[in-house]
């Protein structure tokens, strides 16, 4: 018998009718669970000698049978023959349709109340037709080879009573993991709200990482190419992979939402400060009246120079010559003082080669990889979710050494890591809706990746997978058509 560890509510189920058929030697059986007020449900039905097609179905209480009498009784009842009830059970009435469709001869029946600990009563376990041994087929033309058929005795009622309460113990086991795993999951998914709404830039971004991992995984798993055949990810690894993608990015928590949300070289500290000294060399320049004329015209026009850039673009040869000019001028503020136009950082922020941050920055918004790994391994996840640490950890790793945190290499990045990171780029390229930077059109997105797999950053395999089995078709609707703009019309 073994009940511990089934976590499927349907194999637990089957279980314990078959475990308790093969321990009493009977033909049949079946089971009943109370799961809504006033009815039982007929969960399971198993039958050694006939082929049929099982459904489950609801069964009013009010209705006089063999199982709602135990379980209203909360007692076990034994009966010789269902054809002969005795007057003394009143109220229990056998169903003969089943026999009668199936040609087959119900006979003997065991049915014991499934109690819990407390003694409240969750369901009925019934077992049919005892037999002289497991194998043995029952004969169910034959009144003669019938009678010669064994009988329940006490010592199975009470057999079957120890088995019901260790079945009990098993189903609420399972109740409260299932509902431990629902509060969990709600949590998670609550929190990975709360820290992508902090970069509204990457809104959705985790549970879309999570779904397209999982995809692409079940893809690599499924395809029968020879260099996938080592992948086989089971039901538990896609689950494993699921919450690694929601929480792959739980780091980010750590990084200022300033730094998350930054749009331009300058900040809006620095660009308030350069325009506040700007306006206080116009008001000097114009008390200077006819003379102050060109400086009132220089600052207008490098006031336009310093926003343009700031953009987050890359930084020109010939920008960056009019940039250290910029930096050398000075100009006489409203108290005669000279002023600077820019102070030394916002020098270095306008001199960012590619995008908009500086290395400082860059390096805050890589430590959220670092931070996830140091705020999940203080979760217990149990030996199931065992690895969601580590594959958040290696989600910016790349195959040939120049990825981070730590810059693995090769094998040494876990697998589900490797699937990861061909997603998150996706993701990240394909769905940014930063004012500053529209999403990629799936062709440009794909291109980036084909040249990433082409210097050796990320695996060939699964990239293969990813483009041939359009990945991002799989996408659940409601996650994907807000957030990747043209994918619906990609995907129609
Ligand atoms: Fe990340
Ligand atoms: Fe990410």
């Amino acid at each position: 018998m073994q009940l511990i560890g089934l976590k499927n509510p349907l194999d637990l189920l089957h279980s314990i009718v078959r475990s308790s058929m093969d321990l009493l030697n009977c033909d049949a059986g079946s089971l009943y669970l109370h799961k809504d007020e006033g009815q039982l449900s007929f969960e399971v039905a198993l039958n050694d000698s006939v082929d049929f097609e099982f459904q489950r179905a609801k069964i009013p209480l009010t209705r006089p049978g063999v199982a709602t009498h135990v379980y209203l009784g909360g007692k076990s009842l034994r009966i010789r023959d269902v054809y002969r009830i005795p007057t003394s059970l009143k109220g229990v009435v056998f169903d003969s349709s089943f026999d009668a469709k199936l040609g087959y001869r119900t006979r003997s029946v065991l049915a014991v109340p499934i109690k819990n600990s407390r003694g409240a009563v969750l369901g009925v376990l019934q077992l049919l037709n005892k037999k002289n041994r497991s194998s043995q087929h029952w004969p169910s033309h034959s009144e003669a080879a019938l009678a010669k058929m064994p009988q329940f005795d006490k010592q199975d009622v009470e057999l079957l009573e120890s088995f019901a309460a260790v079945a009990a113990a098993s189903l609420e086991n399972q109740g409260l993991y299932r509902e431990i795993e629902t509060l969990f999951e709600s949590f998670v998914k609550a929190s990975v709200v709360a820290i992508d709404s902090r970069d509204p830039g990457t809104r959705g971004h985790s549970v879309r990482v999570a779904h397209l991992t999982v995809e692409l995984a079940r893809a690599a798993s499924e395809a029968s190419d020879e260099d996938l055949l080592d992948i086989c990810f089971s039901d538990d690894d896609l689950k494993e992979l699921l919450w690694a993608g929601y929480v792959h990015d739980f780091g980010k928590i750590g990084v200022r939402e300033s730094t998350l949300q930054k749009e331009q070289k300058l900040t809006e500290v620095q660009r308030l400060r350069i325009e506040a000294r700007i306006q206080d060399g116009l008001l000097a320049a114009e008390r200077r009246g006819e003379a102050g004329r060109s400086t009132q015209e220089t600052l207008t026009k490098v006031w336009s120079e310093i926003l343009e850039l700031s953009r987050p673009t890359v930084l020109a040869e010939a920008a960056g010559l009019r940039l250290e000019e910029l930096s050398r001028l000075e100009f006489e503020g409203s108290r005669g003082e000279v002023r600077v136009l820019l102070e030394p950082a916002d020098v270095v922020s306008l001199q960012i080669a590619k995008g908009c941050l500086t290395p400082e920055e860059r390096k805050e918004i890589e430590s959220h990889v670092t931070q996830s790994y140091d705020f999940l391994r203080r979760i217990p996840w149990g030996p199931k979710f065992r690895r969601i640490p580590e594959i958040a950890y290696c989600h910016h790793e790349l195959l040939d050494g120049s990825g981070y945190p730590r810059r693995l290499k090769g094998d040494s990045i876990p697998l589900c890591a490797r699937i990861m990171t061909i997603c998150d780029i996706f993701d990240a390229l394909s769905a940014s809706d930063r004012a500053y930077k529209a999403a990629l059109p799936l062709e440009k997105t794909l291109w980036i990746l084909n040249s990433m797999v082409e210097r050796g950053q990320l695996e060939a395999r699964l990239y293969r997978v990813f483009v041939r089995e359009k990945i991002w078709e799989r996408l659940p609707r409601a996650i994907a058509v807000e957030a990747v703009p043209g994918l619906s019309k990609i995907a129609a």
